[in-house]
């Protein structure tokens, strides 16, 4: 996927999604920023500055090459269901922790095995579906400095996972091949346990790092 593509937010009003918007806009992407009301995506947008724009979701997903979503469990479906027309033959990059509240300490994977199972399930065969985020704290990734989390990135096809890690690394992070989108489950309950960390030890947003020497994959190896 070239720098050229314009990456659609599906949710992007919201802590996670206006975080990775403008993470991206300011390193140079065209971003576009989508809410169930066009009047809110683009004051989100307004405010967020370097040139992003803001739309209805479904509008946003129609003009995005790329379309993160970025919305609660809860919210999965309906807002999938809005998109759903709008991005077959494209890369969607779902980044839903299937949180349950109020037990968000405690894993609860859905019965397909993970939210990115249940987004490929819901959006159809058409859609090519990579997962990513799930470990990142949005309030971190807000600001302007390093994010000491890297993050691992799923899916079953590789050149859109390779294209989704490329995004993640334009947002100044490292983005990580994780594998299979069924993989996907390992990091969404991952997140329970650095929310129960995060109340255990008084962390300010733990994340996670993978350690030891990585040497770039050729494209048979990843
Ligand atoms: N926050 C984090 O640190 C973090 C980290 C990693 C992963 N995640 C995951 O990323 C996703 C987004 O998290 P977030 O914290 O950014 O969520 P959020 O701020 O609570 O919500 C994001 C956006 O979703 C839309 N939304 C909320 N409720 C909705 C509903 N009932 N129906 C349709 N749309 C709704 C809203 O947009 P409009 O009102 O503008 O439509 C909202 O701005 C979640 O699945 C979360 O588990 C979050």
């Amino acid at each position: 996927m070239n720098a050229a593509a314009t990456i659609a937010v599906v949710g992007g009003t919201g802590k996670l999604g206006a975080a990775i918007a403008r993470r991206l806009a300011k390193a140079g992407r065209k971003v576009i920023i989508g809410s169930r009301s066009a009047e809110s995506a683009q004051a989100a947008a307004n405010e967020l500055g370097h040139g992003l724009t803001g739309l209805a979701n479904a509008d946003a997903a129609q003009a995005g090459d790329i379309v993160i979503v970025t919305v609660p469990f809860a919210a999965q479906e309906a807002t999938l269901a809005e998109i759903r027309p709008h991005v077959a033959g494209k890369i969607v990059v779902d980044t839903t922790v299937p949180l349950v509240p109020p037990k968000v300490m405690r894993v609860q994977l859905p019965s397909e095995g993970s939210a990115a199972q249940r987004a490929q399930s819901l959006l159809g065969d058409a859609v090519t579906l990579v997962s990513a985020f799930h470990n990142v704290a949005a309030h971190k990734l807000a600001s302007d400095d390093d994010v000491a989390c890297d993050v691992l990135v799923f899916g079953d096809d590789k050149e859109a996972r390779a294209a989704t890690v490329d995004l993640v690394n334009a947002a100044g992070l490292r983005g990580l091949h994780g594998g299979a989108l069924a993989n996907s489950a390992a990091a969404e309950a991952l997140t329970s346990i650095l929310i129960f960390i995060n109340k255990t030890y008084q962390v300010d947003g733990a994340g996670i790092a993978i350690t030891g020497k990585l040497i770039e994959p050729t494209n048979e190896g990843f």
